[in-house]
């Protein structure tokens, strides 16, 4: 037997695209391999509309509607016109996948979508960092009240799953430190820089490619990472640290002369978002840009690739390597949180 699962989508930018391409191409599959639906039925953006119609949307339509016109104006649609929170209350969707731009300062507009789901009883899924480096505690309490889940993979190293395989198989192991290269436009730049290229050359290939936030300043002045340390914090330590408790520092001071110094030594730059629980029992959070020696484990991570490297007292050392931004990835992040609600 085949269950529906209808979709709420809020924002359809990169990796509301991508979530829909990935659907437009594996949903018969995962219908036959999971026995799961998933159905986009509403999706909500700021700037293309918004369309709903409660037997499902097709997603190929979608797409193609988004790359011709750039909104949904004129799509045959039961609804149109709604604003998310509208959609997100009124639809039939069984899950909201938020999908907003993300805002490290309130978490907003993001916060407010979730708690408008939670309320009416909807899984809630993102990739925005927002809500869930600020506000976890409060939407995990809110979520477990209303008898929800929450699917926060994607907010880390996009669909590579860090928060999986950190809390649900190396917490036992006791996580002592993390150190992470977090943030793939930084990493991307680094990289082009080494190769010669100029640093504003770089950004603005970073962001033609889709790596880079709305406003890159979150990426090269390391916020985004920071804000991964959070989560971080919060889901596989237990801590609720804040942003300010992160001594951050971002990569805009490095010279192409640093840069070739490290080379000569043998080193590289890497811009390291680390957590480490200290003797006393309390926890450092830091993201900052280090010479790493070549043979380091993240030291050989290249482009917008991201990395986790755990170090636990039980299994030693462990390194995940994985793609950290770009629609597919991103999108893919919400298959893995889907299927973990509904298996
Ligand atoms: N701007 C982010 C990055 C996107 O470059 O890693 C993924 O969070």
């Amino acid at each position: 037997m085949v269950r529906n699962v209808r979709l709420g989508l809020v924002g359809f930018g990169n990796v509301g695209q991508g979530l829909a391409q990935i659907l437009r191409d594996n949903a018969g599959e995962y219908a036959l391999t999971y026995g799961l639906n998933f159905v986009i039925v509403a999706v909500a953006d700021a700037i293309k509309g918004c369309v709903y119609d409660p037997q499902g949307l097709d997603a190929g339509t979608l797409l193609d509607k988004v790359t011709a016109d750039g909104n949904f104006k004129g799509l045959p649609a039961e609804k149109t016109g709604w604003d998310a929170l509208s959609m997100i209350r009124e639809s039939n969707a069984d899950v909201i996948v938020e999908m907003s731009y993300t805002d490290l300062k309130t978490g907003e507009p993001a916060t407010a979508h979730f708690k408008e789901a939670i309320k009416h009883k909807k899984h809630v899924i993102t990739t925005n960092k927002g809500p869930v480096a600020l506000h976890y505690g409060e939407l995990e309490g809110l979520a477990r009240q209303n008898g929800v889940k929450l699917g926060v993979e994607g907010s880390v190293m996009s669909g590579t799953p860090t928060l999986r395989l950190g809390r649900e198989l190396l917490g036992a192991a006791k996580i002592r430190k993390v150190q992470g290269i977090l943030n793939g436009t930084t990493n991307f730049i680094l990289c082009q820089m080494e190769s010669g290229a100029a640093y504003p050359e770089a950004l603005a290939e970073a962001q033609a490619l889709g790596y880079a936030e709305a406003d890159p300043t979150g990426d090269v002045e390391g916020f985004d990472a920071a804000g991964k340390v959070v989560i971080l914090a919060r889901l596989l330590m237990n801590e609720q640290i804040k942003m300010e408790d992160v001594d951050r520092s971002g990569i805009t001071h490095l010279t192409p002369a640093d840069i070739q110094a490290a080379k000569e030594a043998g080193e590289r730059w890497k811009l390291i978002g680390a957590l480490e629980r200290r003797n006393d029992g309390s926890l450092a959070a830091s993201v900052k840009a280090m010479r790493l020696p070549v043979s380091h484990a993240l030291a050989g991570v290249s482009g917008a690739t991201n990395a986790a490297h755990f170090s636990t007292d039980l299994l030693g050392d462990v390194t995940l390597i994985g793609p950290g931004a770009g629609r597919l990835p991103t999108g893919y992040a919400v298959i893995e949180d889907l299927l973990a609600i509904y298996r």
